[in-house]
């Protein structure tokens, strides 16, 4: 059973799952409207798994004795400055991340809640991909120049079959 220090900070990456399935819904939208199929594929696909995130914390939280809340989101920007941006703004966003499961591990420690910090290694293996991804469409954006998004997306349109593949145990 779960302790209230851990069904609270588990409950806030909840959340924080929640919002990053919409932040990323919102750019996939922005992206098609702008004509970037690529880019919003990646997107849609990467709202899909954000969703999966937080049903995993969800159920953990519930098998484990404790309660899920499901709260409501922020609502994320409509706009983005431009692609480049936007993908900076994925890659911040996953750091975000990033650091806010690594102090569930540190949590985890302190409360020597050892089943937990064994659940959470996915999560701390994923961090690493996602920024891995998120660094590495940056590295091919700025490779090919924001003059040239054209090759840029169809690009992305491939890539994305790559990540979600190596994904798909996300449930
Ligand atoms: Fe669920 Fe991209 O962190």
């Amino acid at each position: 059973m779960i302790n209230k220090k851990i069904e609270k900070a588990l409950n806030e990456q909840v959340e924080k799952e929640g919002y990053s399935s919409s932040l990323y819904l919102a750019m996939a939208s922005w992206a098609e409207t702008k004509g970037m199929a690529g880019v919003a594929q990646w997107l849609y696909v990467q709202s899909d798994e954000e969703r999966m995130h937080m049903l995993k914390f969800i159920k953990y939280i519930n098998e484990r004795g404790g309660k899920a809340i499901v709260p409501a989101f922020k609502q994320p920007g409509k706009e983005n400055a431009s692609v480049k941006k936007m993908f900076e703004d994925v890659l911040k966003h996953e750091q975000f991340i990033s650091s806010s499961i690594n102090e569930i591990v540190a949590l985890c420690t302190t409360e020597k809640d050892y089943t937990t910090l064994n659940w959470i290694q996915w999560f701390v293996n994923e961090q690493v991909e996602e920024e891995t991804n998120a660094t590495q469409i940056l590295d091919k954006l700025n490779l090919l120049g924001e003059k040239n998004l054209y090759m840029f997306d169809r690009d992305i349109m491939s890539l994305r079959g790559k990540a979600a593949a190596g994904t798909a145990d996300a449930t």
